[in-house]
């Protein structure tokens, strides 16, 4: 799928906005180009943004790094990938290494990561599950296989999950568009749900485990994720079923405390006042976007990173 690839000149990438219709690529050659990129979510996910950030900076040209990282940490507030990313460049600048080889190296890192979360994810899985997810998880947010929908894949692969329910992921989509696109590639059966079904759909018992990606971990084991994921774990608690969450330790914000301290983004009101680029609410309407929530790590049962499938309290000391 490759859908980021990086030259060393240019950071080629699959344009998310235009799947699952069409797979065009866009160029980008500036840290303008993929700045742009980054915040009307051509390329999304948090460690895919972190990636991107990266080989933007690598971009830059000589002496404008600076800006270029203001430029590129101002795109998207909430995953805490992206600064991870920037920050970790500034060092390779301050210590005179090559920055387009450290931008491979973040990209690089993530696909062995990657393998990981998958060796630590796969024992969670009985026999026959069926798995819930949110939002999107798979090879578009890493360049590789993916954070929790890896772990999913890797789980009907090796003959344990026998469904996926796929979230729509309202208000873009992420669910019914790129999920969906990415399972059907993998050939893993899976079911799109209106998010509001996945309350029935778990009181059927149709549910075994939830497994969703992350965004900003906070030190306390808080978890920020896709608008949604709050209610998901709620009902998990409700109705006794594992809520898992699969993220990198680049996700975890020791220096954030808990969840009250995370930026939640707040997008256009016309992403929910439309659907599909149609207006579907009156003219006058305003709408609230809030595209990230916060779910208490009290809900969470286990945080799958690339150090083990952890307490959500354990995170911190392990990213540290
Ligand atoms: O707004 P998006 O599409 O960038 O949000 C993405 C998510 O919320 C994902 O679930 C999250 O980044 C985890 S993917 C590793």
């Amino acid at each position: 799928m490759r859908p980021i690839e990086f030259t060393g000149t240019s950071l080629r990438l699959l344009d998310q906005t235009l799947l699952p219709g069409e797979e065009r690529r866009l160029d980008c050659t500036t840290p303008e180009e993929v700045a742009d990129a980054i915040r009307r979510l051509a390329v999304r996910g948090a460690p895919a943004i972190g990636i991107a950030a990266a080989c933007g900076l690598a971009l830059a040209e000589p002496g404008d790094f600076d800006r270029a990282a203001s430029l590129l940490g101002a795109t998207r507030p909430t995953a805490v990938n992206l600064h991870w990313a920037i920050e970790r460049m500034r060092s390779a600048r301050d210590d005179g290494r090559d920055l387009v080889a450290e931008a491979s190296a973040i990209a690089a890192e993530q696909a062995r990561c990657d393998d990981e979360l998958v060796r630590h994810g796969l024992p969670l899985f009985g026999e026959g599950e069926r798995v819930l997810t949110h939002c999107n998880t798979g090879p578009l947010v890493t360049g590789a296989r993916g954070t929790a929908g890896a772990v999913i894949v890797a789980g009907w692969e090796a003959g344990k999950v026998e469904l996926v329910w796929v979230d729509e992921t309202r208000p873009l989509l992420q669910g019914a568009r790129l999920t969906s696109w990415e399972l059907g590639r993998a050939g893993a059966p899976y079911r799109l749900i209106t998010d509001s079904m996945a309350a029935s759909v778990m009181a059927r018992g149709l549910v075994d485990r939830v497994m969703v990606g992350a965004d900003r971990i906070a030190a306390n084991g808080d978890v920020a994720n896709k608008i949604g994921t709050y209610g998901l774990a709620v009902l998990c608690a409700h109705h006794g079923i594992p809520f898992h969450v699969v993220a990198p330790l680049s996700t975890v914000d020791v220096a954030t405390p808990s969840g009250e301290a995370i930026v939640i983004e707040e997008r256009a009101p016309e992403e929910v006042t439309a659907l599909g680029g149609r207006r579907v609410a009156p003219d006058a309407a305003d709408a609230a976007n809030y595209a990230f929530d916060v779910t208490p790590a009290g809900l969470v049962t286990s945080i799958v990173t690339e150090a083990g499938a952890l307490r959500p309290d354990e995170v911190a000391q392990a990213a540290r």
